[in-house]
C-alpha cells in the first residue's frame, strides 16, 4: 500500500533577504546591508516526460519524480519491499529531502546518465530530480533500466505464506489439486517482491484466480510500454505441447474435432471469435513498466473468447482502474475463472470445450478448460466494500435462464460506475453479484474468505 506523502510547496516568489549588520569598533559604525537574492534555476527539461521538476530556491526542498516511463528503475523504500507510487490522483512520486530509496533493475543495471550500479543502487534525495549516491549528484530523469530486467517467478509453498496473507486460502482449498504460483522480482539476496500472486489448478493447468493489488495511481502507470510474448513456466505444465501451440496451431482443429466439425470449419473458431489469452492480472493494471512487462506469464493467463477479452472484459478492467483512480483507493482485486465453456456437436449434445486433448495422453488430458464465466472480487480493504464483476465466456450462447448464472442476484442495477454493455452476448453476457450471494459462495466455493460489509457502487 502507498504511504502518501504531503506534497511539499514551493515558494516560487524570488526571495529577498536583507540582512542589516551594524559593528561598531571605537569610533567607527560600520552599516552593511547585504540583498540576497536566489534565482530560480531550471533544473530539468521539462518537455522531458519522466523528469523531476524542483526550484533551487530552498535547499531543503523534497525531490518530485514525474510518471514513469518503460525503462524506469522500480522505485522502492529502503530495505523494504514496498514500491513507491505516486501522491494519489497526480502524476507525482514526491520523496522527502535527505531520504534514502532504492532504484532496482532486477537481474540487470541501474543505469544514471554514464554511470552503471548493478540491480541495486540507494539514493539519496537532495531536491528536485537531485539525488545523491556515493558522494555524487545524479539526476533522476537519467535513470534507467540498460535492459529487459528478468522477473521470478515460483512456487510459493505453505511455508513460505504468512497466515495472515490471503493467499493461503488457496491451500484451504478442498478436493481441487492446486498450488500457488508467483510473480515478481528479486531485490537483492534478501528480499523478494510478489505481486502476483496466483492459486492455479495443477489438474486442470489454468489458474482458479490471480490476486493483486492495484494502486490509486494506476492512471498515471508508464505509458507505451510495448506488448510482451507470453512465457511459459515449466513447472506448471508438464504435457508434450506447449501453451503457445495450444492458443495458435491446434485451437481450430481441436475445437472442431470435439465438436465434431470439419477441421478447419470456421463455424466457431474464426478471424472474429477465437479464444484468446486472456489476462487475469491486466497488463494496464500496474504501475511500472517492468510490472506491466511481467504479467506475460502463461500462469496468469486463461483461455477468454476473444470478444469477451477486447469486450465487457476489457470495459471492466478499465472502469475498476477508473474507480481506485477517482476514489484515491488502493484495491484488491482477485480475477478468476470458474466451469467449462460448452457448445453444442453436430449430433447437438453438449460438450465442454478444451484446448489440450490428446487421446494417448490419458494422464493429462483433457485440461486447459476453456472456463464458462471469468470474475473478478474487487474489495476496498479500507471500507470494507466489495463487488464482484462476471463475465459469460462464450459468444456463441445466450444467458437466457437464471441457472446458468452463479449468483441469486443481479446487483448490476445499482452500480454506478460500470459502463459495459451487459446484455451483449458478443461482448460477454456480463453481470454483477455480492460477494455474500449463497450462490456464489457455494458455487465459485474456492472464493478467498473476506469480511465484505457492503457493496462496492
Ligand atoms: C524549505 O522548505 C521546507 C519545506 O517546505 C521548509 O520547512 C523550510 O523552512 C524551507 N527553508 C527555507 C530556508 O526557506
Ligand atoms: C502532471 O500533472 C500536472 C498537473 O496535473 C500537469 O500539468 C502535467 O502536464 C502532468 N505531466 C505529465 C508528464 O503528465
Ligand atoms: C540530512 O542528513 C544529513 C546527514 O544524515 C544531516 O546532517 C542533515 O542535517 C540532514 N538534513 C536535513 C534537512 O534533515
Ligand atoms: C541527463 O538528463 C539531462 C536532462 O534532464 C540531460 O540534459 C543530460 O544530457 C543527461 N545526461 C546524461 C549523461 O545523459
Ligand atoms: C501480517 O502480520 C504481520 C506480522 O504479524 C504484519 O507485519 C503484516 O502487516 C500482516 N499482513 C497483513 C496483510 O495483514
Ligand atoms: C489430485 O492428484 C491426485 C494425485 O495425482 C489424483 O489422484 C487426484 O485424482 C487429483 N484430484 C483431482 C480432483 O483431480
Ligand atoms: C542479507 O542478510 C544477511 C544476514 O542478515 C546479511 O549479512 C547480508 O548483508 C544481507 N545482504 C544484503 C544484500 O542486504
Ligand atoms: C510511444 O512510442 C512511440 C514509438 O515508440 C513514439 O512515437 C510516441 O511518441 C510514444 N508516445 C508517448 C506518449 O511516449
Ligand atoms: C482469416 O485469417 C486467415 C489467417 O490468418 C486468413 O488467411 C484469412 O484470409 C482471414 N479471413 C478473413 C475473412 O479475414
Ligand atoms: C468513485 O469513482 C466512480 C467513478 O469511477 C464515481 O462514479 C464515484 O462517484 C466515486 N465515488 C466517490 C466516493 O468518489
Ligand atoms: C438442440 O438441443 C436443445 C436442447 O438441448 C434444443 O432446445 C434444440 O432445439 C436442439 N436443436 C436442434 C437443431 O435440434
Ligand atoms: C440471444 O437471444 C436474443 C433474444 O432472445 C436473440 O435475438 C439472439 O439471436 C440470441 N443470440 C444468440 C447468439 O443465440
Amino acid at each position: 500500500m502507498a504511504i502518501r506523502y504531503k506534497l511539499l510547496e514551493f515558494d516560487s516568489r524570488r526571495k529577498v533577504v536583507i540582512a542589516a549588520a551594524i559593528i561598531s569598533v571605537s569610533v567607527i559604525i560600520l552599516i552593511i546591508t547585504c540583498v540576497l537574492v536566489f534565482g530560480e534555476k531550471k533544473v530539468t527539461d521539462s518537455s522531458s516526460s519522466n523528469g523531476g521538476r524542483g526550484s533551487d530556491t530552498n535547499n531543503t526542498g523534497s525531490c518530485e519524480i514525474l510518471s514513469s516511463t518503460p525503462n524506469s528503475p522500480l522505485l522502492i523504500y529502503s530495505g523494504t519491499t514496498t514500491l513507491i507510487y505516486p501522491v494519489p490522483a497526480s502524476n507525482t512520486t514526491t520523496i522527502p529531502h535527505n531520504q534514502t530509496i532504492d532504484l532496482s533493475c532486477p537481474g540487470n543495471q541501474v543505469r544514471i546518465g554514464q554511470n552503471q550500479f548493478g540491480p541495486l543502487v540507494t539514493v539519496t534525495c537532495k531536491k528536485g530530480d537531485l539525488f545523491i549516491v556515493g558522494g555524487t549528484e545524479v539526476r533522476f530523469t537519467n535513470a534507467s533500466c540498460s535492459r529487459r530486467v528478468n522477473p521470478t517467478v515460483k512456487q510459493l509453498f505453505i511455508q513460505d505464506i504468512p497466515e495472515n496473507d490471503t493467499i493461503s486460502d488457496c491451500y484451504k482449498i478442498k478436493d481441487i489439486n492446486v498450488t500457488i504460483g508467483s510473480i515478481g522480482f528479486t531485490i537483492d539476496q534478501n528480499r523478494s517482491l510478489s505481486f502476483i500472486k496466483i492459486c492455479f489448478n495443477t489438474d486442470s493447468r489454468i489458474a482458479l484466480y490471480s490476486y493483486y493489488e492495484l494502486t490509486a495511481a494506476i492512471n498515471y502507470r508508464a505509458k507505451n510500454v510495448s506488448t510482451a510474448s507470453f512465457r511459459q513456466d515449466d513447472i506448471f505444465y508438464r504435457m508434450a505441447v506447449s501453451n503457445a501451440q495450444l492458443y495458435n496451431n491446434n485451437q481450430i482443429t481441436t475445437l472442431n474435432r470435439i465438436l465434431g466439425l470439419d477441421a478447419t470449419s470456421d463455424k466457431y473458431i474464426n478471424n472474429k471469435t477465437f479464444i484468446s489469452r486472456g489476462h487475469l492480472a491486466a497488463k494496464s493494471d500496474f504501475y511500472y513498466a517492468m510490472l506491466q512487462t511481467a504479467s506475460y506469464r502463461y500462469i496468469n493467463v486463461a483461455p477468454q473468447w476473444s470478444t469477451l477479452n477486447g469486450g465487457n472484459w476489457n470495459q471492466i478492467e478499465i472502469d475498476v482502474r477508473n474507480y481506485a483512480s477517482n476514489n484515491k483507493t488502493n484495491l484488491q482485486t482477485w480475477t478468476g475463472t470458474y466451469g467449462i465453456a460448452s457448445l453444442p456437436n453436430v449430433d447437438n449434445i453438449t460438450e465442454n470445450l478444451y484446448l489440450y486433448v490428446v487421446e494417448t495422453d490419458r494422464r493429462n488430458s483433457p485440461c486447459f478448460p476453456i472456463p464458462a464465466i471469468f470474475w473478478k472480487l474487487v474489495y476496498d480493504p479500507l471500507s470494507q466494500k466489495g463487488i464482484v464483476l462476471i463475465g459469460h465466456n462464450n459468444p456463441h450462447v445466450n444467458v437466457t435462464e437464471d441457472s446458468q448464472k452463479v449468483c441469486d442476484i443481479d446487483v448490476s442495477g445499482r452500480v454506478t460506475w460500470l459502463n459495459w454493455d451487459k446484455n451483449n452476448i458478443i461482448k460477454g453476457y456480463s453481470y454483477a453479484c455480492s460477494y455474500n450471494d449463497n450462490r456464489f459462495q457455494t458455487t465459485v466455493s474456492y472464493v478467498p474468505k473476506i469480511v465484505v460489509k457492503g457493496l462496492l457502487v
